[in-house]
C-alpha cells in the first residue's frame, strides 16, 4: 500500500461527484486550508488540514490551490498534414465549408493521414497531448475519422492504443466524411464490417457521427447508430456546427453519451438536450478559428441540460492545444461562470466519455488533481495564454 497526504493546500475545490446539470454546475465545494489523502491511486480522504489523518508519507505543495485533472472530451489529437495554407484562404474569406465542398478542409487532412504509417501519426500525435498534459488534462477522448478507408482508420485507433498509457486516453471511432463515391456502399461497409471489428478488437468504445450538409445525413446517423449501438458502443455526435439538420434530436432519443458544437443550435435543441441524459459539449476554439457563432453554454446551462467543454484539438478547426485555454473561453465566449467552466471541464466532461470514476476531488475517485501556480483556483478560467497548471498528478503520481 503507498499513502500519501498532499498538504499546505491554500483552496481545494472541486465540483461534486457524478454529472451535474443546471444551478448544480455553481455548486463547488471549497475547502481552505486543505489536505488530500491519496492511497493507491485514489482518493482516500479530504479536508481541513488541521483534521487530516496521519500517513506514512506526507508532500507539502508549497501554498497553491489544488483543482481535479480535466478531462478532454473531444480531441483529434491524430493526424498528419497540416492546414496552414487553409487558414491563410480561410482568413481571405474562403468559408471552411467551401474548402471542405471542393476537396480540401477534411478531405486534404485526410490524404495526409492515410499515407502515413502507425508510427508516424504516434510521433505527431505525442508532442500534442503532451501539450494538452501540460495544461492540466488527465482524461482525453481522441477520435479517428482522418482515415476514410478502414485501414487507414485502424491505423489511427492503434496509434492511439499505443498513446493510451502514457496520456490516459479514450478512443472514439468517427465517421467523419463520406468519399465522393459509392457513398450508400460506404455507410453499409461501415455498420456491416468497421463497427464489428472496432467493437471485437476493443480498439474503441464509442461512434461519432458528423452530421451536417458536407457530411453525412439524419438518416445515414441513424444508420450508423443503430449498428453502434447493436454492437455496444456509446454513441457521440457532431452536430449543429453550421446548421440544425435534426442530428441533436436524434442523439438525445438515441441516449447519446453527448452531441458536440451546438454552434447553430435553437431553442428546440436546447430543450431536446435539457430532457435528455446526453451531454451538450460546447467547443470555444472553434468559434475562435473558424469565427462562428458561440454555442448557447448560458442558455443550455439555464434550461437544466449537463454541459461540457472541450478542446476539439483538430488542424482544421480548432488548433487548441490547452484545456484550460478552452474552459478559460468558454467563460468569455459560451457566457459560463468560473465555477461551471471548472464543472464542465471535469465531472461533466468524464460523463460525456461514460466515466464515473473521475472528476471530483473525493474520497473513491482516482487521484487525478492539479496544483497550480496560483492560491487562488480562479485563475485556472482567468489567465489567457500563461500556464496556471503547476503540477499534473494522474492517479497519485506527478505526471
Ligand atoms: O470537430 N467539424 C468536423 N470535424 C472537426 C474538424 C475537422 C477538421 O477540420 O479537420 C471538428 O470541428
Ligand atoms: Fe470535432
Amino acid at each position: 500500500m503507498t499513502e500519501t497526504l498532499y498538504t499546505n493546500i491554500t483552496q481545494l475545490v472541486t465540483a461534486r461527484p457524478g454529472p451535474q446539470r443546471g444551478a448544480a454546475m455553481r455548486d463547488l465545494q471549497v475547502i481552505p486550508d486543505a489536505a488530500l489523502l491519496v492511497r493507491d491511486g485514489v482518493i482516500a480522504w479530504v479536508g481541513e488540514r488541521t483534521a487530516a489523518p496521519t500517513a506514512a508519507r506526507t508532500h507539502d505543495l508549497g501554498g497553491v490551490a489544488v483543482v481535479p485533472g480535466l478531462t478532454d472530451p473531444h480531441t483529434h489529437a491524430v493526424w498528419a498534414g497540416d492546414r496552414l495554407a487553409d487558414f491563410e484562404a480561410r482568413i481571405s474569406g474562403v468559408p471552411y465549408e467551401e474548402m471542405l465542398a471542393r476537396g480540401g478542409g477534411i478531405r486534404s487532412t485526410m490524404r495526409a493521414t492515410a499515407a502515413a504509417s502507425v508510427e508516424d501519426l504516434i510521433a505527431l500525435a505525442r508532442p500534442r497531448l503532451q501539450a494538452l498534459r501540460a495544461s492540466g488534462v488527465t482524461t482525453a477522448e481522441v477520435k479517428s475519422g482522418y482515415g476514410l478507408d478502414f485501414g487507414a482508420e485502424r491505423r489511427m485507433l492503434a496509434a492511439v492504443r499505443a498513446l493510451q498509457p502514457e496520456f490516459g486516453l479514450v478512443p472514439t471511432l468517427l465517421i467523419h466524411v463520406p468519399p465522393t463515391e459509392a457513398r450508400a456502399e460506404y455507410v453499409q461497409g461501415v455498420c456491416e464490417d468497421l463497427i464489428p471489428q472496432v467493437a471485437r478488437e476493443g480498439l474503441a468504445g464509442a461512434v461519432d457521427v458528423f452530421c451536417e450538409k458536407e457530411a453525412f445525413t439524419v438518416a445515414e446517423t441513424r444508420r450508423i447508430f443503430t449498428a453502434a449501438r447493436a454492437h455496444g458502443l456509446h454513441l457521440k455526435l457532431h452536430a449543429d456546427q453550421f446548421q440544425t439538420l435534426g442530428g441533436t434530436e436524434l442523439a438525445c432519443e438515441l441516449g447519446a453519451l453527448s452531441v458536440d458544437h451546438l454552434e447553430a443550435s435553437g431553442a428546440a435543441q436546447v430543450a431536446a438536450l435539457a430532457a435528455s441524459d446526453t451531454v451538450a459539449t460546447v467547443l470555444p476554439g472553434v468559434t475562435l478559428h473558424l469565427g462562428l457563432p458561440a454555442a448557447p453554454g448560458r442558455a443550455l446551462i439555464d434550461a437544466g441540460a449537463l454541459l461540457a467543454v472541450g478542446t476539439d484539438l483538430n488542424p482544421g478547426s480548432s488548433p487548441l492545444f490547452s484545456a484550460q485555454l478552452a474552459l478559460a473561453l468558454a467563460v468569455r465566449l459560451n457566457g459560463l461562470t468560473p465555477a461551471e467552466a471548472l464543472t464542465a471541464g471535469t465531472v461533466n466532461a468524464a460523463h460525456a466519455l461514460g466515466l464515473t470514476d473521475r472528476g471530483a476531488l473525493a474520497p473513491g475517485q482516482r487521484a487525478d488533481f492539479l496544483a497550480l501556480h496560483s492560491a487562488d483556483w480562479r485563475d485556472l478560467t482567468y489567465t489567457l495564454g500563461g500556464n496556471p497548471v503547476r503540477d499534473v498528478f494522474t492517479g497519485g503520481t506527478p505526471a
